[in-house]
């Protein structure tokens, strides 16, 4: 989980939802161990990379994935999927039926159960009791209600700690974390395995062919970590997989220095805590390892239930740019991407983060629908002050989701919980009942997402790649860097924003992901890349690619590697310019730079000394010793054109280096110029959502006339949206 909640403005220190790291006792990156299932995990070239058979983000030729159920057997005769986290074990049996009653009235027809139910299924070792989940079910299913049911493995009851403390956790110091919340689990335990495997099994053999069955929930928000002895055990069977032999490892994680070298397999062992700075790519091959580790238990369960139910697509719920789980492994082997949102109502760059957030949730999903599975009604309970959000910003951020290709918006959870860590999170429901503010706007939205049916399926299509890559992330926020306050989410998001201003529609791609359909690309950080990547990203350019690429890009090699000469050295030739020195600059004063024609503009915090190699210098630094020197370069290679920046420029001045590619692109925004401050605006299919996140009123004028597909309007020569008015024209 992200570590503080992101400040305001400043890009910084990404976007993740802000949520404490002991909120789960996650404590980092997780840990576990491949299977005989597991491939190999090792560099992208032998990973099954989108380069390498997957389905690109362009390329719709039918795959594995396509032969898969998807979300259309969910809205095919139901339209936009709307429902919630439903965990009736907390509640007694006769409130059940009014749940089904009020979800029925509130247009609820995709219900998310039994995420936490393992001890209420499985009371003591090996027993089941399935009949409270049987009548649950049978419910739903008399009123119409389709379940995404969930295997109830991330939260282990208390006997299987108590009787078996192996499949306890263990941190960084060696200490055992305990039951009493939950997630404590160790991914590579085999008791752990064996007991959630045959529990899915039975789950899966009972509920195969159950009416209300159309959805299976793999586990929930995957991200457990464990430094025990087994999980070392099975790490270096992935460390031996991935170098080979002792002197591959040695070679790879420069164990020259520091007197680290490793004699015997045994001395391998994850990255504990030592007295000083662990060995960087011991860390990154950890981080690498617990993302595969848990994929295969994923993998595991998911197989476990196709062998019951092939017809049944199967998701697990994500967290968007969560840092321990490289999404973009995990993503083609779910039938259907989903996300878990969770922005801050204090950020006012909430709905920037949300879009890209919601963007890349579509791109793992290869543009497919996807899912928004959990959300807040109103406030959270885990943030040190909890906000609610005010009248109007469900439904607002709700749309944005189905804006961006969300074929459903659901939320955590259906009816408020009396009891448990979670008793102060907003509901669908709240402690209250029906008769609430928050209820009615409830009840309005599900109306309403109804009126949307024939937006279900429809592809949101973009012409700029914006590249993130796992591995990359890990690397380059490894202790010991220059800066800190560098941040691969913050990049992205500065970079996104005035993407988003201009209604610019943007996939996000892995590095290894196929350009060819994209006009611009953008390229916030990348300081790992692999050769083959920094030759697509080249070729793709000379091709007629245009090309953007942040600061302190090109730096590593897949091992974490300091690349030597000019940097960033695999890409010096299509930049066509090169530095020699990473500058971090004083916090307490601007960058200043200036355009060619002298204007002048502000960075930050980063400066980087460069020099032109065929390259034009569209602005230099004009201050200090870096005077003079450039500070974004543009190139004219083959037939496109590749720009780099060598700072943080301030936001206006990134708008301004965005204007620019875009147009050497031809890439335009979904109306003919960018809507009014605050306004987003998104083609889906044939619609056009125009969505005001704010608080005042906003004109959008319109070239032809459309109908508001939310209220029935017709709308001729424009369009006037309150604060926080969403409307979804079709022409
Ligand atoms: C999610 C989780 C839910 C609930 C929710 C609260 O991370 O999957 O079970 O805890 O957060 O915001």
């Amino acid at each position: 989980m992200a570590g503080r909640p992101p400040a305001p403005g400043d890009g910084q220190p990404g976007l993740g939802d802000g949520r404490p790291a002991l909120r789960d006792g996650r404590p980092g990156l997780g840990d576990g161990r491949p299977g005989l299932r597991d491939r190999p995990p090792g560099l992208r070239d032998r990973r099954p990379g989108l380069r390498d058979g997957q389905p690109g983000l362009r390329d719709r030729r039918p795959g594995l994935r396509d032969r898969r159920p998807g979300l259309h057997s969910l809205t095919a005769g139901r339209g936009l999927l709307f429902g919630g986290d439903y965990n009736p074990e907390q509640w007694p049996e006769h409130v059940w039926a009014e749940d089904v009653e009020l979800m029925r009235a509130a247009g609820v027809n995709l219900v998310t159960v039994g995420v936490f139910s393992w001890a209420r299924v499985e009371p003591e070792p090996g027993a089941r009791d399935f009949g409270w989940l049987d009548r649950v079910l049978d419910l739903l299913a008399g009123a119409g209600i389709a379940v995404d049911l969930a295997t109830p493995t991330a939260s282990p009851p208390p006997w299987l700690g108590h009787r078996h403390p192996g499949t306890l956790p263990v941190d960084e110091s060696g200490h055992r974390l305990w039951y009493g919340a939950r997630n404590q689990f160790c991914p590579s335990s085999p008791v752990y395995r064996e007991r959630a495997l045959a529990l899915v099994a039975d789950l899966a053999g009972r509920y195969a062919g159950h009416p209300a069955l159309a959805l299976w929930h793999v586990g929930n928000e995957y991200g457990q970590v464990c430094h025990c002895d087994v999980s070392a055990e099975a790490f270096r069977a992935w460390v031996r997989e991935r170098h080979g032999d002792l002197d591959g490892l040695n070679e790879a994680w420069g164990t020259t220095f520091w007197s680290q070298r490793y004699g015997d397999w045994a001395e391998v062992i994850p990255p504990r805590r030592a007295p000083y700075l662990v060995n960087p790519t011991q860390r990154l091959d950890w981080a690498r390892f617990c993302s595969d580790a848990l994929l295969e238990h994923y993998r595991a369960e998911r197989d476990v239930l196709r062998g019951h139910t092939p017809g049944v697509p199967i998701t697990t719920n994500f967290m968007g740019l969560f840092k321990p789980v490289d999404s973009w492994r995990w993503a083609p082997e779910e039938d259907v991407v989903s996300n878990d949102w969770y922005p801050d109502p204090a950020d006012p760059l909430f709905p920037v983060r949300a879009a890209l957030t919601h963007d890349l949730t579509r791109s793992l999903g290869g543009g497919r629908p996807w899912l928004l599975l959990e959300q807040a009604a109103s406030a959270v309970n885990w943030r040190p002050h909890n906000l609610p959000k005010p009248a109007g910003r469900l439904r607002l951020e709700s749309l944005q989701a189905v804006a961006r290709g969300a074929d459903g918006s659901c939320y955590f959870q259906w009816r408020a919980s009396r009891f448990g860590a979670e008793r102060f999170h907003s509901a669908m429901l709240p402690h209250a009942g029906p008769d609430t503010r928050l209820h009615a706007e409830v009840r309005a939205h599900g109306a309403e997402l109804r009126r949307l049916a024939e937006v279900a399926g429809q592809p949101v299509p973009a012409r700029v790649a914006l590249v993130h890559d796992w591995p990359s992330w890990w690397a380059m926020e490894e202790a010991g860097r220059p800066s800190d306050r560098l941040s691969v989410t913050g990049q992205l998001l500065a970079y996104y924003r005035p993407l988003w201003e201009r209604g610019v529609a943007v996939d996000l791609v892995p590095p290894s992901g196929d350009l060819s359909g994209y006009a611009l690309t953008v390229v916030p950080n990348l300081y790992l890349v692999s050769d083959a990547d920094a030759e697509a990203l080249t070729a793709y350019v000379r091709g007629g690619g245009v090309l953007v690429v942040g600061p302190f890009s090109g730096v590593a090699d897949p091992n974490g590697h300091i690349r030597t000469g000019r940097f960033p050295a695999p890409l010096r030739d299509v930049l066509g310019g090169s530095g020699e020195e990473w500058r971090p600059a004083p916090e307490d004063r601007p960058v200043r730079c200036a355009w060619a024609d002298g204007t002048p503009f502000e960075a930050r915090t980063w400066t980087e000394l460069m020099r032109t190699e065929g390259a034009e210098p569209v602005a230099v630094f004009t201050e200090g010793e870096l005077a003079g020197s450039p500070a974004m370069l543009r190139h004219r290679a083959g037939a496109g054109v590749a720009w780099y920046v060598a700072t943080l420029p301030d936001h206006d001045a990134l708008a301004e280096l965005t204007g620019r590619a875009l147009a050497d692109a031809g890439v335009s925004g979904a109306l003919p110029g960018p809507p009014p401050a605050g306004v987003e605006a998104v083609r889906r299919g044939p619609v056009l959502f125009l969505l005001n996140h704010g608080d005042r009123e906003a004109h959008v004028p319109l070239a032809e006339p459309a109908e508001d597909l939310l209220t029935g309007a017709r709308v001729e020569g424009g369009v006037t949206l309150a604060a926080r008015a969403v409307v979804a024209l079709r022409p």
